[in-house]
C-alpha cells in the first residue's frame, strides 16, 4: 500500500482530481469506480471544476458504484443515485446511460448483485476504483466478518454504521438497514485502488487498515492484498499510525524517482 499523507482536505482533493485526471486523459473511455459519502465530495468538485474550466471530459468514461441503500428509490434524496446525479453526473459530460448503481428498488435484491458483476465484467473490469473507508473499516457497505472473498450482495448494515448514516436521514424518515454493495473480492479485481479519508474519527480504521492484521474484521484491511492501492489521508486521519514517519520517508525517496522514470505508474491499465 502506497500511503500519502496530506496536510488539508483541499491538497488532497487536488492529488485524487491529478490521478482521476491521468487515467481518463491517457484512457479515454476508462472504468471507474466511485463511492459516496463526504470522502470523495472535494475530488467530485475538482473534478467538476476542470471540466468546467478547461473541458477535461468523460464523455467516454464508464462508472460503476460501489452501492445503494435497499428499499429507497434512486429519486430518493438519500439514495447514492441522487448522491452522484447531484455531486458529479449531472455536472460533467457522463452518458447518463454510462453511469451505474446498484437498483435498490429491484423486485428481487438478491438478482442485483451477480446481473451488476456481469456488467461490470463485460465493460472490462473497472481500471480505476475510488474508495472510502466507514469508521468500522468498511469499503462499499462490506462491513466487519463480510467474507473477503465476497462478491456484488446484499448486506446488513450494522448498527455503527446505521448510527453514522443517521445524519441524513430526517428522525421521522425511513433509514434502509440493508445495502447492496460490491463485495471485497470485486473491490480487490480493480487494476487500481484509491482510497481517501480525511479527518480523526476514521483514523483508527485506517490504522487497522494499513498496519493491523489482515481480517474480516477490518474489511479494508483485504487491501493489504491489493497490488495497486494509493491511500491519500489527512494528519488527523493518519494520527494513529505508528509508522507514520516512514509512509513519508518513502513518500519522499519514491516520488522523484516514479516521476522520472516511470510516470506511467500512475495510470493504471
Ligand atoms: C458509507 C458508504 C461508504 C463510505 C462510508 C464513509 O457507509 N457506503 O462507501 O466510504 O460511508 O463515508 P464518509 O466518507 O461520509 O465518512
Amino acid at each position: 500500500m502506497e500511503i500519502l499523507i496530506f496536510p488539508d482536505a483541499q491538497s488532497l482533493a487536488r492529488k485524487s482530481a491529478d490521478l482521476l485526471e491521468s487515467q481518463i486523459k491517457t484512457y479515454p473511455d476508462s472504468v471507474i469506480g466511485l463511492a459516496t459519502g463526504s470522502s470523495p465530495l472535494g475530488l467530485y468538485e475538482e473534478l467538476i471544476r476542470r471540466h468546467n474550466e478547461y473541458d477535461l471530459s468523460f464523455a467516454g468514461v464508464k462508472t460503476f458504484n460501489l452501492d445503494e441503500y435497499v428499499g429507497i428509490p434512486a429519486k430518493h434524496p438519500q439514495s447514492y443515485r441522487t448522491f452522484m446525479d447531484e455531486n458529479l453526473f449531472n455536472k460533467i459530460d457522463i452518458d447518463a446511460s454510462n453511469t451505474h448503481v446498484p437498483d435498490g428498488m429491484a423486485e428481487n435484491p438478491l438478482k442485483v448483485g451477480p446481473a451488476y458483476e456481469k456488467m461490470i465484467e463485460e465493460a472490462g473490469g473497472i481500471d480505476l476504483q475510488v474508495l472510502g473507508i466507514g469508521t468500522d473499516g468498511h469499503i462499499g457497505f462490506n462491513e466487519p466478518t463480510s467474507s473477503l472473498g465476497s462478491i456484488t450482495r446484499v448486506k446488513t448494515l450494522t448498527r455503527q454504521t446505521i448510527v453514522d448514516n443517521s445524519r441524513f436521514f430526517k428522525s421521522d424518515e425511513f433509514q434502509p438497514k440493508l445495502a447492496i454493495t460490491m463485495g471485497i473480492k470485486t473491490i480487490l479485481d480493480a487494476r487500481r485502488i484509491l482510497l481517501l479519508a480525511c479527518g480523526e474519527n476514521k483514523a483508527e480504521a485506517i490504522r487497522d487498515m494499513v498496519e493491523g492484521p489482515l481480517s474480516a474484521f477490518c474489511p479494508a484491511s483485504a487491501l493489504q492484498f491489493h497490488q495497486r492501492t494509493t491511500v491519500f489521508i489527512d494528519e488527523s486521519a493518519a494520527s494513529k499510525l505508528s509508522l507514520k514517519g516512514y509512509y513519508k520517508f518513502v513518500d519522499e525517496m519514491q516520488v522523484d524517482l516514479l516521476r522520472q522514470h516511470r510516470p506511467s505508474d500512475w495510470i493504471s491499465r
